[in-house]
């Protein structure tokens, strides 16, 4: 006992990896249940109007089918919208599905089959014929840039735009030199492997949800509220989440549909969203920003003017922080900061890994990229000529900040000092080379919501530790074990970890890079609360004097304590609320990306070589876990420069992709070397561990230095991602 962290630090492999590897991992689609029916939904294939008529005559043929639910005959719901508010949904009304004959978006579900197997759910489903009366829709951003409108205020604050300083725009027209472009970013599509899928296992007193989602708690409370299971116990089990990236912090419609079947069938139900109709679940919002940077011969800002312009649906004000960070990554002292929605009719916009920073930043850091060339500085130069060590858009010190030295130590690593300022100055053979670099950031914070996590300790001397919070893939089993075990004074074998599940002790939304550092904290409390108590009864029970706690926690020790306390079990729970800062110190998480681009000069093919990635985020828990994530991050960072784009056709007003075929995401043969180094940072302010997070920050700074080393290979200067082959090919003429 209290032996200093020893495990947490160190690489450890993940603790759930030989159950993945295995297939032992148990997904949302994959338990068995007895007396299965499986859900099949049936998407409009139109953008906006009303449903006229549904024949499922058809489908109710098929055999097998159960049930067709459309929202004439579903069962009775509330027709009040805030009753299917989630704790991170934005203003508006949620969307609800078959409620009413209305379409909002193409692919929205308008009615659910239910068989007895899924092949016969499947092929009736696709004989449902409905017919609509169509309204004209709108779907392209570019035509919806005059209807634009301030977003009224999310009450997470999370797009809370940084209010103007000094005068940017007299600012930005005095200045000697002065850069203004117009960038565009697409729409992107979540696709993690496992797809968003429900099976609810019907009892008369227990309802039990395996859901894929970033909080069982949040879906548990939406479906008690929303389709009133009160006379039940409703648990929402979510032990392995295989990747969720923000589309899985709001419940999704595929839960909401399953539930609504089980119930109104009195039958255990499982829906999985197909690939398909993964593209009509929420994106992350495409854009129109122009930023307009103000600056001396020498490249200090001073101006920085950044207007945004991003897609929400007709019915939520679905808002990020996309501009959060253009007031206070740089030393400048007039800043004016605009950020708009405009709604079209698609489906809401989500949060989607480091949502806003990942679209705003790509802006923000091509614009610098910009300055550097017009006054023949080199970018990194330049960044470090306006290093600020303050927030100055809050006027105050961040709690850490170790981004000069992300700048310094990445720069050495990758070999920055050895290129060449001048655009096509570098080539191999008949590929040309670019290096470009950009830099990122990312709140640092612990959740809003207080987190609490349960330690006890076993009769045969282990430690559980139960908390609700979910694992998306992030290493949150791990990094958790690690950090009991040192707690405890315990190897990591006698520590049990378990997740992922509503009855477990409340702890909010896997997100927002705060679950380390939150479920982290409260789990290393819980740890505390336990040895405490563990130490108290052992004096009582006159089994150690003081002084020799460390042996206390050997397993036989533990055993004789429980025996005599007549207890099978000894268990603490701790509540950790988030560090109360008050308005002191910022707390962000920082990231210098360097990459290098080698492009075919004919075809335009452009490979992204080498990614060096040097990330300040405080303590580092497990250099394994953390490397992953910075690693998975780079690779949708590469996927949001070069290929994804959720494209609509307006003619239509439906997402053209139905596959991987026509959603190119970065396979294999696109990412080459990556390299992830952290800088060292000590960080006691931000959270109980002096953790910051890392699940976003990796996702910041890729598509801009992938974009600034397109135009130092090629000299042209790419504003719209993604950018595509014949985007390259066609802006070269
Ligand atoms: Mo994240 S976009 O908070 O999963």
């Amino acid at each position: 006992m209290d032996q200093g962290p020893v495990i947490t630090g160190k690489g450890i492999p993940r603790i759930d990896g030989p159950l993945k590897v295995k297939g032992q991992a148990k997904y949302a689609a994959e338990y068995e249940v007895p007396d299965l029916l499986h859900a099949v939904i049936v998407p409009a294939s139109m953008a906006k109007g009303r449903v006229t008529s549904i024949d499922t005559t058809a489908a109710k043929s098929f055999s097998g089918v159960v049930a067709v639910l459309t929202h004439q005959n579903r069962p009775w719901f509330w027709p009040f919208s805030f009753l299917y508010k989630d704790p991170v949904g934005p203003p508006g009304k949620p969307f609800r599905p078959l409620y009413n004959d209305r379409v909002h978006f193409s692919g929205q579900p308008v009615a659910l089959v239910v068989a007895e197997n899924y092949e016969a759910a499947r092929d009736a489903a696709a004989s449902v014929r409905v017919s609509y009366d169509r309204e004209q829709h709108a779907t392209d951003l570019a035509s919806e840039v005059s209807n634009a409108y301030r977003p009224p205020r999310h009450r997470l604050g999370v797009a809370r735009t940084p209010q103007p300083t000094g005068d940017a725009d007299r600012a930005f027209s005095e200045a000697p030199v002065k850069v203004e472009a117009t960038y565009k970013t697409a729409p992107e599509n979540h696709h993690p492997m496992e797809l968003f899928a429900t099976t609810v296992e019907w009892g008369d007193e227990t309802v039990t949800i395996y859901d894929k989602t970033q909080s069982p708690k949040s879906v548990e409370i939406f479906l008690k509220v929303a389709l009133r299971l009160f006379r039940r116990k409703v648990r929402v089990v979510s032990s392995f989440v295989g990747g969720a990236f923000g589309l899985g912090l709001r419940p999704q419609q595929s839960v909401f549909l399953a539930v609504l079947a089980a119930k109104a069938l009195k039958r255990s139900v499982r829906l999985v969203i197909p690939r398909d109709q993964m593209f009509a679940l929420g994106y992350r919002a495409n854009s129109i920003q122009t930023v307009s940077l103000g600056a001396d011969e020498n490249g200090h800002l001073l101006a920085i003017r950044h207007r945004a312009i991003a897609a929400t649906s007709q019915y939520e004000d679905a808002q990020d922080p996309m501009l959060n960070f253009s007031a206070s990554l740089y030393r400048c002292n007039n800043i004016k900061l605009s950020y708009e929605l405009a709604k079209l009719d698609t489906v809401s916009p989500c949060d989607m890994r480091a949502p806003g920073a990942a679209t705003g930043m790509f802006a923000l850091e091509c614009a610098m990229d910009e300055l550097a060339y017009a006054v023949n500085v080199d970018p990194l130069v330049l960044r470090l000529a306006n290093y600020t060590e303050r927030d100055q858009s809050e006027n105050r010190p961040f709690s850490s900040k170790a981004l000069r030295e992300c700048y310094a130590q990445g720069a050495e690593r990758f070999g920055w000092a050895k290129r060449s300022h001048a655009p096509r100055s570098m080539r191999k053979g008949k590929e040309l080379i670019g290096w470009g670099m950009a830099t990122g950031v990312w709140e640092a914070a612990m959740s809003p919501v207080p987190a609490r996590a349960k330690v006890s300790l076993l009769a045969d001397g282990r430690f559980e530790v139960t908390t609700s919070i979910t694992d998306i893939g992030t290493g949150t089993y791990t990094i958790l074990t690690q950090i009991a075990a040192d707690a405890l004074g315990a190897p990591l074998e006698r520590v049990v970890v378990k997740l992922g599940d509503s009855a477990f002790p409340f702890n909010p939304t896997q997100g927002g890079s705060w679950t380390a550092a939150t479920s982290g904290s409260a789990v290393q409390a819980g740890c505390e609360k336990l040895k405490k108590k563990i130490i108290s009864r052992a004096k009582q029970a006159g089994i150690i004097g003081n002084g020799q706690a460390a042996e206390l926690l050997s397993p036989a020790a533990l055993a004789d304590l429980l025996k005599l306390s007549g207890r099978d079990n000894l268990s603490a729970t701790a509540t950790i609320i988030k560090v109360p800062f008050g308005k002191k110190y910022t707390s962000a998480t920082h990231s210098a990306v360097f990459a290098e681009v080698r492009i075919d000069e004919e075809l335009s093919v452009v490979r992204v070589t080498r990614l060096l990635c040097a990330v300040a985020a405080g303590r580092i828990l497990n250099p394994a876990t953390a490397r992953s994530q910075i690693i998975g991050a780079s690779v949708m960072g590469i996927g949001k420069a070069l290929y994804e784009d959720a494209a609509i056709d307006h003619n239509l007003g439906r997402c053209m992709a139905h596959s991987f075929a026509d959603y190119h995401i970065p396979s294999n043969a696109d990412v080459y070397d990556i390299e992830v180094l952290f800088v060292e940072e000590t960080d006691d302010k931000v959270s109980p561990i002096g953790v910051k997070g890392l699940g976003e920050i990796g996702s910041v700074a890729v598509a801009p230095a992938i974009a600034n080393a397109i135009f130092h290979a090629t000299g042209q200067r790419m504003r719209d991602l993604p950018i595509t082959i014949d985007r390259l090919a066609h802006s070269r003429g």
